[in-house]
């Protein structure tokens, strides 16, 4: 079994991110102590990738009441309450970010009425099992993923949805790597991911690392290989599915989506249940993150583009459900997702 690179990992009482704005140059955890610092990890992406964020959001939680731990009852209410808040404004794509909260919300609701030390103990205990959950997902949907490949599949993904972007394993990437694990030769073709780079520096970095053959491309290339018959499936990761299926995901990944369409290859959708978002009727009513115009007009401190220029820059887009070929979840296959089959995910 294949041990990932820990994007979260708990350190003496503190919780210890892989800082991966500077990946692949730099491997360094940053440390975090309190409910405001992690959010701030989340915004400015020390720790993204929507299983992960959720992750980071409940240690938030969990290390804001160990910080409350000796306070009165009521100042520890009203200090957690704000945690909660502060966290959840950090990213608004994402839904595992509100799923994550709300698991520890109801944890504090269940044992309100014990002492505030006991509390604190209680969340942190979830924050855990949160994580640890994670990465049995991210296993549980290797293998249901794993059969869709054949042996020798070239197979490009999107974005990072690997273990950088969960507690480990990944979605898209615990995909491939499961199939890697029962002996299937699988070669993965790494869009670069304008504009934060998440396939050149994050996926194509993961693979390396394990030795599993990447090919980097830039966004625009994708078409072509497709064209020549160099790609036999998609597997991108998710941030949010709506009830009809709409997956919403990092900018780009609509456009392989119809390129993928156009050629007649599957394009899969590795998603945690925890991702799927009932609450959301289709993904026109998705929240899509709009980052800094810092991001599009350079990288870091190169700066490119005229200075004055108008910039666009959401984060993430849509994908119709008619495009996508199958949902890859911890209960299952779920072919030509709709509202009814993914309705009955949660039955
Ligand atoms: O902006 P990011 O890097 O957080 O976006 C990440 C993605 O879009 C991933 O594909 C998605 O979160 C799934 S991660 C398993």
């Amino acid at each position: 079994m294949t041990q990932t690179v820990q994007a979260l990992r708990w350190r003496d009482g503190r919780l210890e991110m892989i800082d991966q704005r500077v990946l692949p140059a730099r491997f360094e955890y940053l440390s975090y102590s309190n409910a405001v610092a992690v959010a701030q990890g989340i915004r400015s992406m020390v720790v993204r990738g929507a299983p992960a964020i959720g992750c980071a959001a409940a240690y938030g939680v969990a290390l804001e009441a160990l910080v409350l731990r000796s306070a009165p009852l009521g100042e520890f209410t009203v200090g957690l309450d704000a945690a909660f808040k502060v966290l959840a404004a950090s990213r608004p794509t994402a839904v595992n970010l509100f799923w994550a909260l709300n698991r520890m919300r109801a944890v504090w609701g269940a044992c309100s009425h014990e002492a505030v030390p006991a509390i604190a103990d209680r969340l942190l205990e979830q924050a855990h099992e949160i994580s640890a959950e994670d990465v049995r997902i991210n296993r549980a949907m290797g293998a249901h993923g794993a059969a869709l490949l054949a042996d020798g599949a070239r197979v490009l993904t999107h974005c990072n949805a690997g273990a950088l972007a969960t507690a480990g394993h990944g979605t898209a990437l615990g995909v491939i790597r499961s199939a890697v694990e029962v002996g299937k030769r699988i070669s993965v073709i790494a869009d670069e991911t304008r504009p934060f780079l998440q396939g050149a520096r994050l996926t194509a970095w993961e693979m390396v690392q394990e030795k599993i053959p990447v090919t980097l491309i830039t966004d625009n290339m994708a078409g072509h290989l497709m064209s020549r018959g160099e790609v036999d499936a998609v597997i991108v990761g998710t941030d949010r599915v709506a009830a009809n299926g709409d997956v919403a995901n990092k900018i780009g990944t609509y456009m392989v989506a119809v390129l993928a369409q156009r050629h007649g290859i599957p394009f899969y959708v590795a998603c945690p249940l925890s991702t799927i978002d009932l609450s959301v009727d289709d993904g026109g009513a998705i929240p899509i993150e709009e980052r800094a115009a810092e991001e599009v007009t350079g990288f870091r401190d190169c700066q490119w583009a005229a200075q004055g220029v108008q910039v666009r820059n959401p984060a993430f887009d849509v994908t119709p459900a008619e495009l996508v070929t199958a949902l890859i979840t911890e209960k299952g296959v779920v072919m030509q997702p709709h509202r009814a089959n993914i309705a009955a995910l949660f039955t």
